[in-house]
């Protein structure tokens, strides 16, 4: 890739839509919080956790994924793993950044759902004030656990409403079809919360139409897998649902062998809304920058891709309509010249 084209990945403006918070936490963090909180990791050092971060599969992922999780104890940890990944993104020249979280990793260790939600949103809050980035929160009920048990965590989180903006369905995909969740989305819904979910990474295109159909998502996370289906694809174009994109995670968890087999610009040549994000950057090897590098530098993706790609980030953002213009006509600015 020319020098220009990767400058302008790195430089222009962008939304991040799909970054579960708890897979920024990298392992230089993980040993400090867990010193902070006295708990004994399995692993004897900082590279020997790194080391084993070699995965087969999401499943893999998952497993190490949720271990690292349980050194977030207190509102501060929290606070710093938000903190950490924001000023990455600010870095990285992200406008807008959704972020997911998973309460239920931590209310079943009994840590409470205030203090995980109090600690992320203050972060959010820091980053509006410091550098005008906007953002909002996304929980996501985990699908390997019951439905019963999303309602509780529903529950739980109503009394923080004002907080986050949605939810979202994430863990294990295979055997966890999204109809599983379709009354607690349903409640969702009347509640006025937006709506997304996992579907179509390990899972087959019927989790999307599912998600489309019974769940009444507005995005599909990952969704990579439509292109199996052409009437699928050609019901996501119509409708322009968003996919929210992740090259990196796909490429380490053997979604795709190499990153020149990704599917990423047959997807835009669809008339699909793409866009490129980073799921889990401290397991998958990159930041948001180091999604696109790695994207266009195994794709024949040009600059207009990247114009694209930098639209679609804020056309699928949960963001008014003219909050949505004016990020987009600073895209279209700095492509200008
Ligand atoms: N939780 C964190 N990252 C995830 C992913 N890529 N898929 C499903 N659940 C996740
Ligand atoms: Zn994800």
């Amino acid at each position: 890739m020319d020098a220009s084209l990767s400058a302008a990945l790195r430089k222009m403006p962008k939304a991040e839509l799909h970054i579960h918070i708890e897979g920024s936490l990298e392992p230089e963090l993980i040993f400090a919080l867990a010193r902070r909180n006295g708990i004994t990791l399995d692993y004897s050092s900082v590279e020997a956790l790194r080391g084993a971060y070699a995965f087969t599969d999401l499943q893999s992922f998952l497993d190490i994924y949720y271990a690292g999780a349980s050194v977030l104890l207190t509102e501060q940890d929290f606070y710093d793993m938000t903190r950490a990944y924001l000023e990455r993104a600010h870095a990285d020249n992200i406008r807008h950044a959704e972020l997911f979280f998973d309460p239920q990793t931590h209310t079943e260790r009994g840590v409470a759902f205030a203090t995980a939600i109090n600690g992320i949103h203050r972060a959010l809050q820091d980053a509006r004030l410091k550098w005008g980035m906007t953002g909002a929160l996304i929980m996501c009920f985990l699908r390997h656990l019951s439905e019963e048990e999303a309602f509780a965590t529903l529950e739980l989180a109503l009394p923080y409403r004002d907080k986050f903006i949605g939810v979202g369905l994430d863990s294990s995909e295979r055997g966890h079809p999204p109809e599983k969740f379709s009354r607690v989305f349903a409640r969702c819904k009347e509640l006025g919360l937006r709506l997304v979910a996992h579907a179509g990474e390990e899972g087959p295109p019927a989790y999307i139409k599912t998600a489309l159909d019974v769940l009444h998502v507005e995005r599909i996370d990952h969704g990579v897998r439509c292109l199996e289906d052409e009437e699928l694809t050609q019901r996501l174009v119509r409708d322009k649902i968003p996919l929210t994109v992740c090259p990196l995670s796909n490429l380490k968890l053997r979604v795709f062998d190499e990153m020149h087999d990704h599917n990423l610009l047959q997807l835009l040549n669809a008339g699909l809304v793409a866009t490129v994000n980073s799921d889990d950057p401290a397991y998958f090897g990159g930041y948001l920058n180091d999604n696109f590098i790695a994207a266009f530098d195994a794709l024949p993706l040009e600059r207009r891709h990247a114009q694209q790609l930098a639209r679609n980030s804020f056309a699928a953002a949960f963001l008014d309509a003219s909050t949505k213009q004016k990020y987009m006509d600073e895209v279209d600015a700095f492509f200008a010249n």
